[in-house]
């Protein structure tokens, strides 16, 4: 079935991105015809999120090899684009070699958009009737094939007439949260509220919080989940109040080569991100600035992971494995 929202249009000789950076104010698509534009659009955001990443440098090399490009070449490009979302790696791992580069490109695809509604059923039925759901950033159709891991479970549990309502974070400093999954969930009339990321505690404490359900970049071998910088403020904050919080992302997000969460490269973005926003600019020249774009929640803080080949409660190395296997 074709994705409502689709962040990646494969036209063939094409392919068009929906330009991320001017939502919700514009819907534009931006056309890639090889591997370095397409590496360009996934450094400047214009589409982002793991799996869309994924997806999108498979169909970059795709278009080098339709143009007779040097394919090793543009994998480097490509891999270079950004560091922690593996499964822009596990694409270009599985594309290399392959015979028919579109075809794989396509399955690829295909696939994610699949996981995400498997996922969405899956994880559709840990939502209670009636629950207050909070998100993260953006883990919704902008940032997979389409439908999405975490707001695909939303999607899956309003479509379920579970009569939930979702409470997304803005997400400083890139503001995912507020532009993208607020988008995500207007347009499909299931009410969002949304709040600054500093709110957080506040409602908890407040109990107007039943769970919380993000996505993930890169997920290690013992459970350790980077996503979303301030992901693991909400993890520690969900423990204090014994909300659950889950994981949803599919398996093409595991890193087992990677032991625990320390060894997660973790993104450092422009400083402009934190001095302002678009043009606007609200700190003073000469003050130094961090931005790191991602953090680790540890795995004993996550109340399960949500895949496409099942739900892993309490995930560890052991249980991992055996799902993975
Ligand atoms: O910097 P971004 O916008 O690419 O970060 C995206 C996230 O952290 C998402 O939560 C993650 O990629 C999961 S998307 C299904």
């Amino acid at each position: 079935m074709k994705p409502a929202v689709e962040p990646l249009r494969w036209c063939g000789d094409v392919l068009e991105v929906l330009d991320q950076r001017l939502l919700p104010d514009q819907l534009t698509y931006v056309r890639c015809v090889n591997a370095a534009e397409v590496a360009t659009a996934i450094r400047d955001m214009i589409v982002r999120g793991a799996p869309a990443i994924g997806c999108a440098a498979a169909f970059g090399l795709a278009l080098e090899a339709q143009r007779g490009g040097d394919l090793v070449a543009a994998e480097k490009i490509l891999a270079a684009s950004r560091p922690t979302a593996v499964n822009l790696f596990w694409a270009l791992d599985r594309m290399r070699g392959v015979e028919h580069p579109r075809v794989e490109a396509e399955a690829i695809y295909n696939e994610d958009l699949a996981a995400n509604r498997r996922m969405g059923a899956l994880g559709a039925a840990l939502i209670a009737q009636g629950a207050r759901v909070m998100t993260h950033c953006n883990a919704g159709a902008l940032a997979t094939a389409g439908y999405g891991t975490a707001l695909g479970v939303i999607r899956a549990a309003h479509a379920a007439g579970k009569n939930i309502s979702v409470i997304t974070n803005e997400t400083r400093p890139y503001l995912q949260g507020a532009r993208l999954s607020a988008w995500e969930m207007v347009q499909e009339d299931i009410p969002v509220t949304l709040v600054t990321d500093n709110m957080v505690g506040h409602l908890m404490h407040c109990r107007e919080v039943d769970a919380v359900i993000v996505g993930a970049d890169r997920i290690a071998a013992n459970g350790d989940t980077a996503n979303k910088i301030g992901t693991y403020t909400v993890a520690v904050l969900a423990q204090r109040h014994n909300i659950p919080f889950y994981v949803a992302a599919p398996v093409s997000t595991f890193d087992l080569n990677i032991t625990d969460g320390s060894a997660i490269p973790i993104e450092e973005r422009p400083a402009e991100e934190v001095l302002g926003y678009r043009e606007l600019r609200w700190a003073p020249q000469g003050v130094m600035v961090r931005n790191p774009a991602f953090d680790v929640t540890p795995a004993e803080l996550i109340t399960a992971i949500v895949t496409e080949r099942g739900v892993i409660h309490q995930p560890n190395k052991a249980s991992i494995a055996s799902l993975l296997s």
